[in-house]
């Protein structure tokens, strides 16, 4: 059940590894994707930068429209992370683009709940997330209406950067404010930081280097699966 009482879409459901496209090579986005849907994954990472919120500047709605629906024809669901600022002037941009969820930080609005309301109202699961120097608490005052809180464990901006300690301290803190939201990290995850992760009761874990940055991807999707279920 999600926060607001509703069954989540399957894909949602139980412990997954979210492959970020972050990393692959956009030349050939479509085959990097249908190795990863392959493969088992149903949650593909969708990172947004905006070149202010955090440096990088990366993809958008036009990316998304056109990856969208082969993530859903094969049973899948799109996770939004906007790392941006202002995120509220583009919720309905990515929904109409087919994002499922939609995860904006909270250090970028004042208004939480405002901002999950208005995800909502376009149809998407809502997700806030903290970056690794924020405080958990800034999500308490949402902690009953949010479906999914993204718990940095590495600086937003990069893909490729190390897992940064303690990260999974900070996933049980999110678990306790916000005990009915999907618990999703996002930052350093391999094979050797996915069992710590699930240790720490992650249900979503994105992986982007570690996956697409690998001679197989789906090979390299399934080991990190693995691990996390071995916990
Ligand atoms: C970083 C992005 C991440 C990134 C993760 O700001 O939010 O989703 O793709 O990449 P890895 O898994 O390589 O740390
Ligand atoms: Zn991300």
């Amino acid at each position: 059940m999600n926060a607001g009482g509703e069954e989540r879409p399957p894909a949602f459901q139980g412990r997954r590894i979210a492959p970020s496209i972050l990393s692959a090579d956009f030349s050939r986005l479509g085959s990097a994707l249908d190795e990863v849907l392959g493969a088992g994954a149903r949650v593909i990472h969708f990172d947004v930068m905006d070149g202010r919120f955090v440096p990088p500047i990366t993809i958008g709605p036009v990316v998304l429209s056109s990856i969208a629906e082969k993530v859903h024809e094969a049973g899948g669901v799109v996770d939004v992370h906007l790392m941006i600022e202002t995120p509220e002037l583009q919720f309905g941009e990515f929904a109409k683009a087919g994002a499922d969820s939609i995860t904006f930080h909270a250090e970028a609005t004042d208004d939480l709940e405002g901002a999950i309301s208005a995800i909502h109202g376009a149809g998407c699961l809502a997700g806030v997330s903290v970056k690794p120097d924020t405080p958990i608490d800034a999500i308490e005052a949402v902690g009953g209406i949010v479906d999914l809180v993204l718990v940095m464990s590495v600086e937003p901006g990069w893909a490729g950067q190390a897992w940064i300690e303690g990260s999974d301290a900070r996933l049980g803190q999110a678990r306790e404010l916000a005990p009915g939201a999907i618990i999703e990290v996002d930052g350093g995850i391999d094979g050797d930081t996915a069992p710590l992760a699930s240790a720490a009761g992650a249900d979503l874990l994105v992986a982007g280097s570690a996956i697409f940055g690998a001679p197989d991807p789906a090979a390299a999707y399934v080991a990190i699966r693995d691990a996390a279920d071995a916990v």
